[in-house]
């Protein structure tokens, strides 16, 4: 088996990052050195709780936490998504967390473990990207450390969810989409369209909370809550498929193309504008553009394969 990919995972839990960092723990693929706290589902003080509070849960190693950017880099920030519950991640009752953050700002342990790295490391970034863009402006030499951010973020096709023409995490901190998704460095964009795909049903949720391990436990508690939440019979595995990318890469189609992050303060602020037309040359193309590979769809029956298996779970899953 090849070696556990290095990661640093960068979230705003929420209970799709918290589905997220189930499969990230649990996966042989990936060596999680570090997580990072960010504003966005719920206030940092409760997203830095949560994320504590599910490592405990599933007695995972001493992997360091790190509280970063408490609000965007320009908006005040938007309110709290109902959808992720009273404390945004299902409200399953797991307590209070035994385990500390480090006492380094986001931004500071980023730099430093990206600085003192051996190789350069990969980041998968599951939140508004206030701390990457802070760390991108901050330390600009840390990106020659950044082997590739993947992104959940945006929309390719698809339309929005926050508004009808963006995404949260873009919507919640344009400006630090805009610094990152333009910084140059390679950059793997998961945006709705692939998001949307993959879902898991009631019924095999249910078969999750009924599991041996706590991981697929608390992984079917956040889905049935979801369920709940929106009165339908499945929910998504979210910010999972992006972990899932990271994972199994042959599971997404991806393009690379040309991506501006609309900055204007009118209804399509937030929105990521992808150039899909075939023929350009001669067609003006104002604003900022730089090139990314965006996925446009997964292998769903693949992905949830991948995560029920990881979770040690895959007799939950009806297919
Ligand atoms: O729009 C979905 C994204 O916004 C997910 O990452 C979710 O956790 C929220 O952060
Ligand atoms: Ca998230």
């Amino acid at each position: 088996m090849a070696k556990p990919l290095p990661v640093l995972l960068d979230v705003d839990t929420g209970g799709d990052d918290a589905l997220a960092l189930l499969l990230a723990m649990a996966s042989p693929a990936l060596d999680v050195r570090g997580i990072t706290c960010v504003a966005g589902n719920c206030a940092l003080e409760r997203v830095v709780t949560n994320t504590l509070t599910l490592l405990d849960a599933i007695e995972a190693p001493p992997v360091p936490v790190a509280a970063g950017m408490d609000r965007p880099v320009l908006d005040p920030g938007l309110p709290a998504p109902p959808l992720h519950g009273g404390d945004g991640m299902g409200d399953l009752g797991l307590g209070a967390p035994r385990r500390s953050r480090v006492d380094d700002h986001a931004v500071e342990f980023l730099r430093r473990t990206l600085s003192d790295a051996e190789e350069p490391m990969t980041m998968i970034c599951l939140a508004p990207l206030s701390n990457i863009a802070m760390l991108l402006r901050m330390y600009p030499c840390v990106g020659e450390k950044i082997e590739r951010l993947y992104v959940m973020g945006g929309t390719y096709a698809a339309p929005g969810n926050t508004t009808p023409a963006a995404e949260f995490n873009v919507r919640y901190d344009p400006e630090a989409a805009s610094v990152v998704l333009q910084s140059g460095l390679p950059v793997t964009l998961y945006p709705l369209d692939p998001f949307m795909q993959v879902r898991i049903t009631e019924e095999e949720a249910e078969a999750l909370t009924r599991s041996r391990g706590s991981s697929a436990r608390i992984a079917g508690g956040i889905i049935l809550h979801y369920c709940r939440f929106f009165g339908m019979a499945f929910s998504l595995i979210g910010d999972a498929g992006t972990v899932a990318t990271v994972i199994d890469p042959e599971g997404a189609t991806t393009l690379e193309r040309p991506v501006h992050v609309e900055l204007s303060s009118g209804i399509t602020r937030g929105a990521t504008v992808f150039d899909r037309r075939i023929l350009t040359d001669g067609f003006a193309r104002e604003g900022e553009w730089t090139e990314v590979d965006v996925v446009t769809k997964v292998d769903a029956p693949r992905y949830r394969k991948l995560m029920a298996a990881a979770l040690g779970a895959v007799e939950a899953l009806d297919d």
